[in-house]
């Protein structure tokens, strides 16, 4: 498969193009780094800026792709347009070209704001706030055929091979393990 990973230098966009990679993907990588990111004769690359226009976006995403994976995020600095804003135009240009399905790395509880309040996400008001109506967006508005990935706090570790269901805690999740979901 062709696929796009919007956030491709980042600890998760890293190694989920690796695995993709391995897995005989072609892989377009999304960064605003200058050097390329991976050798490998699959794997091309984008400078994309999502706080661009999102016709600027849709221009230089390829028709061809079968999938898109969001693994960008603002770390806090650009919440606004880059998690919310920045998010949503990526998924109205990938809609206007015609490419079907699209892969979100959103965060646990994101769209249950009842659990707001928990100890690891008071903090994160605003962050929780832009990844909840983005994520309504890809629901609601997008008309994509659509995955979300609420992770917990993601750790460079081993994964358990567990899962703990009916968790009121946000917790935390292997990057490696939380990649395999997405
Ligand atoms: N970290 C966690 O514990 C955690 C938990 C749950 C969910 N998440 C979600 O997962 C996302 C990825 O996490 P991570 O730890 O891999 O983040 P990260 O290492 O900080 O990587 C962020 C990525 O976003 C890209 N980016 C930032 N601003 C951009 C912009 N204006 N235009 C285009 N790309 C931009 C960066 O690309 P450049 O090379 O261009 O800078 C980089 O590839 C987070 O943003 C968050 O929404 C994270």
């Amino acid at each position: 498969m062709k696929i796009l990973v919007i956030g491709a230098s980042g600890r998760v966009g890293s190694d989920l193009v690796k695995q993709l990679l391995a897995n005989d993907h072609q892989v377009i990588g999304t960064t605003r780094q200058d050097e390329k990111l991976f050798s490998e004769n699959n794997y091309s690359q984008l400078d994309l800026d999502i706080t661009a226009d999102k016709d600027a976006i849709q221009q230089q995403i390829e028709q061809d792709i079968d999938t898109v994976y969001f693994v960008a995020g603002s770390g806090g600095k650009d919440i606004l347009e880059v998690d919310l804003h920045g998010a949503i135009k990526t998924m109205q240009a990938v809609k206007d070209k015609g490419i079907k399905r699209y892969i979100m790395l959103s965060t646990v509880f994101s769209l249950d704001t009842s659990k707001w309040n928990s100890p690891g996400i008071a903090d994160l008001k605003e962050y929780y706030i832009c990844k909840h109506y983005a994520d309504q967006w890809l629901v609601n508005n997008s008309n994509l055929d659509y995955t979300i990935v609420q992770a917990g706090a993601l750790k460079e570790r081993a994964g358990t091979g567990k899962i703990t269901i009916n968790d009121d805690n946000a917790g935390e999740n292997a990057i490696k393990e939380a990649i395999e979901k997405l």
